[in-house]
């Protein structure tokens, strides 16, 4: 006769933490039956965001141009430092975005730390269909042809040497081909929130 609450070992397969009350008695119902539910799998973009926003991150602007001289750029939180020698990047953006097509056929980027002072300008590179993202904007052209913007805690210019597709988003890894960083309190983004940093660890 199966039990009616599932042993603490039954639960071991499942993720750490609470089990969700609408799962337990899902699976308690299925186990009276003497079937096992398929295993609930925690794969879909709304359960990864609900975690992922606790993630703190720190936040840049993503900016590029086209040879026709047109300039686009996006908010990116998803960028990393991928090797030192060569020295590589990396940001993860959206397809649906309009970035990734123009990207890919711009074949580079510049990526712009914004400090705690910037939170406009990352709000204003995030807005769907803002086409006026440049005006008003305090930037240059850098040597590479990309808008680098002024008074941010540093830049990383970059050349895309791949483009990986990774589900619904595009991963360009990049060469670093010139960059720039100075100390200034960065802007962060966590829980849906822009933040500064409050307390230093000594
Ligand atoms: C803090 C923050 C971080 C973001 N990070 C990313 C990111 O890493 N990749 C991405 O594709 N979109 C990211 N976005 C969303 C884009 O900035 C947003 O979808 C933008 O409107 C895209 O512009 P586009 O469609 O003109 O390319 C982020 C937005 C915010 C507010």
């Amino acid at each position: 006769m199966p039990t009616k609450h599932p042993s603490p070992s039954s639960r071991n397969d499942d993720q750490a933490g609470e089990m969700p009350k609408a799962l337990e008695g899902e699976r308690v119902d299925s186990m009276i039956e003497g079937v096992l539910p398929p295993r609930k799998q925690v794969k879909t973009p709304i359960d990864l965001r609900n975690v992922m926003r606790y993630f703190p991150s720190a936040v840049t602007v993503v900016t590029s141009a086209l040879d026709t001289g047109e300039l686009f750029g996006l908010t990116v939180s998803a960028f990393i430092s991928v090797s030192l020698e060569p020295p590589l990047v990396l940001i993860s953006i959206r397809n649906e975005s309009t970035a990734k097509d123009l990207l890919i056929k711009s074949g580079k980027y510049c990526v712009n730390i914004l400090s705690a002072t910037q939170q406009d300008i990352a709000v204003k590179f995030s807005l769907t269909g803002e086409a006026g993202r440049f005006l008003g904007l305090d930037y240059y052209i850098g040597k590479n042809g990309n808008p680098i913007i002024r008074n941010c805690i540093g830049y990383l210019d970059c050349r895309i040497t791949q483009v990986i597709p990774a589900g619904d988003h595009t991963l360009f890894l990049a060469e670093v081909v010139d960059l720039f960083g100075q100390k200034k309190e960065p802007l962060l983004y966590v829980d849906r929130e822009y933040v500064r940093l409050e307390n230093r660890i000594d």
